[in-house]
């Protein structure tokens, strides 16, 4: 039974503030949870509350919200069974009262129903993973390293925001991290020897000021190769284009330059038909339903097109896209839907529908790994959580490592087969 229910505020990998939460469980159990937090956030996703007081951290502070935990969240469920999930996440919501939880807040709801978890799995003396997927909690994911920061992560001029590798051909995961790794230091030296400054974006990427979009590309293949790889048979390429934050009144604005939706469309199929490219998310903004359709006709069958500020983790906005034939992947965020139950609900909408799912971090990261046992707990195949660089992206794909180890034998790579439409 949960027992007390205590929160504070630590910070996150840029130096924010967010919500640490902490649950004591009867039998002398405690586990806590850390909430992330997005620089380009989608407008659907449930509400983050901040202080807006000025005099600390700029406005940024969350007391409010470890208020909320302390004086109403943790009360409402104390006394409950701690596997009860379900209910714990309904009286949360219900706590809260509004419909994208912006009274108590979704970061302190979803602290509390994450360290509701990892107290049950604790208490059930499992690892997370297993307790969360059963014994059929089996599939490694293929790391999606994001190489190359643009857009709101970098104070470069690309306009995309995310690079990705995605070593699709390893044997195991390990292998995957290993050949991502490798990949990762000769791209540092051959953006070194271009010229190129090899500082690093908010999610360990380097953040160079590349010329172009397509720039980027052409560097990740190259650096594949010089490592040793084949690009495409060993590791693919992807992008997290992030086009909400480029696009105004119907346009986009892409390297200077203003492109409609066809233009746009046209030089994505171009890119696909170039490159390895496995996925390719955000490829259009948020609103833009039309245009996510035609995308959709026109690459959908070769791509992996993700929804990640379109669908916001939520069983509505995805099953309006479903419905409209809309992108073909799930971005799963934690935080944008604020409880583990309703993400649990957006990830099983997804696969139902023939829908891939793609576990995320934030770009705001703390040392918390709850979403690596929740990429294996659905076998969801694919998780994207930075670079391998900086602890808070490590943490993850480290967490990764032990669950690979904890499951021996049984332990399956996903491999190409996490990509189904991938023919490169
Ligand atoms: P965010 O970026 O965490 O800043 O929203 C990640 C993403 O767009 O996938
Ligand atoms: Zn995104």
């Amino acid at each position: 039974l949960i027992e007390a229910v205590n929160a504070r505020e630590i910070l996150d990998s840029r130096g924010n503030p967010t919500v640490e939460v902490e649950v004591l469980l009867d039998d002398g159990i405690v586990q806590r949870a850390a909430v992330p937090s997005g620089a380009s956030t989608g407008a659907f996703e449930a509400y983050e509350l901040r202080d807006g007081d000025k005099s600390r951290y700029s406005g940024k502070g969350v007391l409010k919200a470890v208020a909320a935990v302390v004086d109403e969240l943790g009360p409402a469920i104390e006394g409950v069974e701690a596997s009860e999930q379900r209910i714990i996440d309904e009286i949360l919501i219900e706590t809260d009262g509004t419909d994208n939880k912006s009274r108590t807040g979704a970061n302190a709801i979803l602290g509390v129903s994450l360290a509701v978890a990892k107290a049950a799995a604790d208490s059930a003396d499992l690892p997370l993973f297993r307790y969360l997927g059963g014994p059929n909690a089996h599939l490694l994911p293929v790391p999606l390293f994001n190489v190359i920061n643009g857009g709101e992560h970098a104070d470069n001029g690309i306009d995309f925001q995310e690079f990705f590798l995605a070593p699709i051909g390893a044997d195991t995961y390990g292998e995957s991290l290993r050949w991502g790794t490798e990949v990762y230091h000769v791209l540092k030296g051959e953006l070194k020897s271009a010229g190129y400054n090899t500082g690093l974006g908010d999610e360990g990427g380097f953040a160079p000021d590349l010329p172009s979009n397509r720039e980027g590309l052409d560097f990740l293949i190259r650096a594949i190769e010089k490592a040793g790889f084949t690009p495409g048979k060993d590791i693919a390429v992807g992008l997290d284009v992030a086009a909400t934050e480029f696009y105004k009144d119907g346009v986009y604005t892409v390297e200077g330059k203003e492109w409609s939706v066809d233009t746009l469309v046209d030089y994505f199929a171009d890119l696909v038909a170039n490159f390895p490219i496995v996925t390719i998310e955000d490829a259009l903004a948020e609103d833009d339903w039309d245009g996510w359709k035609k995308l959709t006709d026109a690459i959908g069958s070769k791509v992996q097109l993700v929804g990640d500020d379109l669908f916001v983790t939520n069983p509505k906005r995805l099953q309006q896209g479903i419905d409209l034939g809309v992108a073909n992947s799930l971005l799963v965020k934690v935080n944008q839907i604020g409880t583990l139950s309703e993400t649990l609900d957006a990830i099983s909408l997804a696969t139902r529908s023939g829908y891939t799912s793609m576990l995320s971090h934030r770009s705001g990261e703390t040392e918390d790994t709850t979403i690596a046992d929740l990429a294996v707990a659905v076998n969801a195949g694919q998780i994207k959580t930075g670079a391998p660089a900086r602890s808070e992206r490590v943490a993850k794909y480290n967490q990764l490592l032990r669950i690979e180890e904890d499951l021996g034998d049984a332990a399956v790579f996903a491999g190409r087969s996490a990509f189904p439409r991938f023919k490169g």
